[in-house]
C-alpha cells in the first residue's frame, strides 16, 4: 500500500474515531482498521487492568478470530511476560523479525515468525497494547511501526476523552443523587419541624384544657347529685321540667368535660387485647340505620390483622366520631368505606401523621368519605378543640381532638389526607398489642 493511501486511510480514521461511543466499539474500529485498510494481517489488541499487572484480549481479528465481536477464549497475559508483556512493562514498541529465535514468544492459535507491538499510553501509564503477527519472518519495519504508533496514539487520546466522559457522567450522577438526597431531607425536615410546632401548640392547649376540665369535671358531679337529690321533692310539674332541663345540661356539660379530658389525655383508659375487626364490624352494624339512604356503607377487613391493647369504649367512640363527621361532610350523599390493615411505618412518613410515631408495624382502621374534603388551610386547626366549621348547636369541635388525645395516650396517632370537593381519609395507627405467646392461647378470637 503506498504512502498516500495510508495517510487517507489514517484521516479517515481520525475523523470516524471522534463518533465513536464506547471503549469496546473502539477496539474492535481499530482492529478492523488495522487489518485491511492498513494492510497488517492480523490484529490483536488486549487492555490492561487498572492495577497495571495484565493484559486481557479485548478485540482480535484476522485468522486469530473468526467469531466476530464475540471472542471465544480471550488470552490473559501477565505483564513481562511473552512480546505483548514486555511491551505492556516496558512502555516502549516492539518488532520482532524471527519468532523462532524468541524464547518469550507466547503462540497464539496459529504460529507466526514475525511479530509488531506497540503500547497504548495514556500520561505515560500503560492502559493496553496493539500486536499484529506475519507468517513470514521480517514482515516488519519502519513504516509498519510509524503506522502503528499513530494508530495507537489516537486510540490512546480517545480512551482518556471516553474515561473522562465517563467520569464526568458519574460524577454528574453522583451530585444528581445526592441533590434529590439533599431536597428530600430538607423538605423531610420541614415538614417535621411544622407538626413538632403543631404537636407543642396542642400540648399547651392539652394541659390548659386538662386542668380545667379537671375542676370542672368535680363541680358537675356536685351539680348532678344535688340535682338527683332534688328530684324526690319537686313535686309541680313544672318544677320537674325545670329540673329535667337542668339534668339534661349538667348531662351535655359531663359529655364536653369527657371528651375535653380525653383530648387533654386525661380519661382514665382500661386497655384491654381486642381486634379492630370486630370493633370496626360493630360500629359498622350500629352505624348503618342511623345513616340516610344516600349514604353507602362499605367494609373491607384485612385477614391478617394483629391484636391490639385498646380502650374498646374510647376506640368505638372515636370511630363512631369519624363517621358522624363523614355523614355530616356527605349532606348530599356518597360512599363511607371503612376498612382495617397492617401498615409499616417508616421516618419519612411522619410528615403525613398529626404526631409523630417511631417507625415500625401499626394496625390502622381508616374511615374514608366522599364528602366535601377539607381546605389545606384548614388542616393545621383540624385537631384543635373546639374548631368546627359546623352551625352553632351541632357541633362542639371536640370530635377529631377527643380522638387525637386518645390515640396519643393509646401511644398510637392519627394521619388526615383529603382533596376539596373528593373527600377525606382519616386513619387510626394503634400499636400491635405486646403479648406473651400463652396469653394468645386463651384469646376467644
Ligand atoms: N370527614 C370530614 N370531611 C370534611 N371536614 C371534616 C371531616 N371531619 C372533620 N372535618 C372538619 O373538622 C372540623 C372539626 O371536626 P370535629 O372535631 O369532629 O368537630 P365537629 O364535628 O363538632 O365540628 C369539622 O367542623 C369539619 O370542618
Ligand atoms: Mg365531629
Amino acid at each position: 500500500m503506498n504512502e498516500a493511501a495510508i495517510l487517507r486511510t489514517l484521516n479517515a480514521f481520525a475523523v470516524d474515531v471522534i463518533t465513536i461511543p464506547s471503549v469496546d466499539d473502539l477496539f474492535w474500529y481499530v482492529a478492523q482498521n488495522v487489518v485491511g485498510p492498513l494492510g497488517f494481517v492480523d490484529c490483536v489488541i488486549y487492555q490492561a487492568n487498572e492495577a497495571g499487572t495484565n493484559l486481557a484480549q479485548v478485540a482480535a481479528l484476522g485468522e486469530k478470530n473468526p467469531y466476530d465481536r464475540s471472542i471465544l477464549n480471550p488470552l490473559h497475559i501477565p505483564f513481562g511476560q511473552g512480546i505483548t508483556g514486555q511491551v505492556a512493562q516496558s512502555g516502549k514498541p516492539m518488532i520482532v523479525d524471527d519468532l523462532l529465535q524468541q524464547r518469550n514468544y507466547i503462540p497464539d492459535m496459529q504460529p507466526a515468525r514475525s511479530e509488531i507491538c506497540v503500547p497504548l499510553l495514556i500520561k505515560g501509564r500503560v492502559v493496553g497494547v496493539i500486536d499484529s503477527e506475519h507468517p513470514d519472518s521480517g514482515a516488519f519495519g519502519q513504516a509498519e511501526l510509524d503506522i502503528l504508533t499513530t494508530v495507537a496514539a489516537m486510540t490512546s487520546a480517545k480512551l482518556e476523552l471516553l474515561a473522562e466522559a465517563e467520569r464526568s457522567h458519574q460524577r454528574y450522577l453522583d451530585l444528581a443523587t445526592s441533590h434529590v438526597q439533599l431536597s428530600q431531607e430538607t423538605a423531610n425536615r420541614r415538614a417535621l419541624e411544622s407538626k413538632l410546632f403543631a404537636a407543642r401548640k396542642l400540648e399547651a392547649i392539652g394541659r390548659l384544657t386538662g386542668r380545667f376540665a379537671h375542676d370542672f369535671n368535680n363541680l358537675l358531679t356536685v351539680i348532678s347529685g344535688n340535682l338527683e337529690f332534688l328530684a324526690a321533692d319537686v313535686t309541680s310539674a313544672d318544677g320537674q321540667a325545670s329540673l329535667a332541663d337542668a339534668q339534661t345540661a349538667a348531662g351535655r356539660g359531663a359529655k364536653l368535660i369527657r371528651d375535653m379530658l380525653a383530648f387533654s389525655q386525661r380519661t382514665r383508659l382500661a386497655p384491654e387485647l381486642a381486634d379492630l375487626n370486630e370493633i370496626a364490624a360493630n360500629v359498622m352494624t350500629h352505624a348503618a340505620p342511623t345513616l340516610p339512604a344516600s349514604i353507602t356503607l362499605t367494609k373491607s377487613l384485612s385477614d391478617s390483622l394483629a391484636l391490639v391493647a385498646v380502650d374498646i369504649r374510647e376506640t368505638v367512640n372515636a370511630l363512631r366520631n369519624l363517621i358522624s363527621n363523614a355523614r355530616d361532610a356527605m349532606s348530599g350523599g356518597g360512599i363511607l368505606h371503612i376498612w382495617t390493615e397492617m401498615v409499616t411505618h417508616s421516618w419519612h412518613e411522619n410528615a403525613s401523621l398529626v404526631t409523630p410515631l417511631a417507625p415500625g408495624a401499626y394496625v390502622c382502621i381508616s374511615v374514608q368519605d366522599s364528602g366535601t374534603g377539607i381546605p389545606e388551610d384548614s388542616l393545621p386547626q383540624l385537631f384543635d378543640p373546639f374548631y368546627t366549621t359546623k352551625p352553632v348547636g351541632q357541633g362542639a369541635g371536640l370530635g377529631l381532638s377527643m380522638i387525637l388525645g386518645f390515640m396519643q395516650q393509646s401511644r398510637g396517632s392519627v394521619s388526615v389526607t383529603s382533596k376539596l370537593h373528593e373527600g377525606s381519609r382519616f386513619r387510626l395507627y394503634f400499636p400491635i398489642a405486646q403479648i406473651e405467646k400463652n396469653d394468645l392461647l386463651t384469646i376467644d378470637r
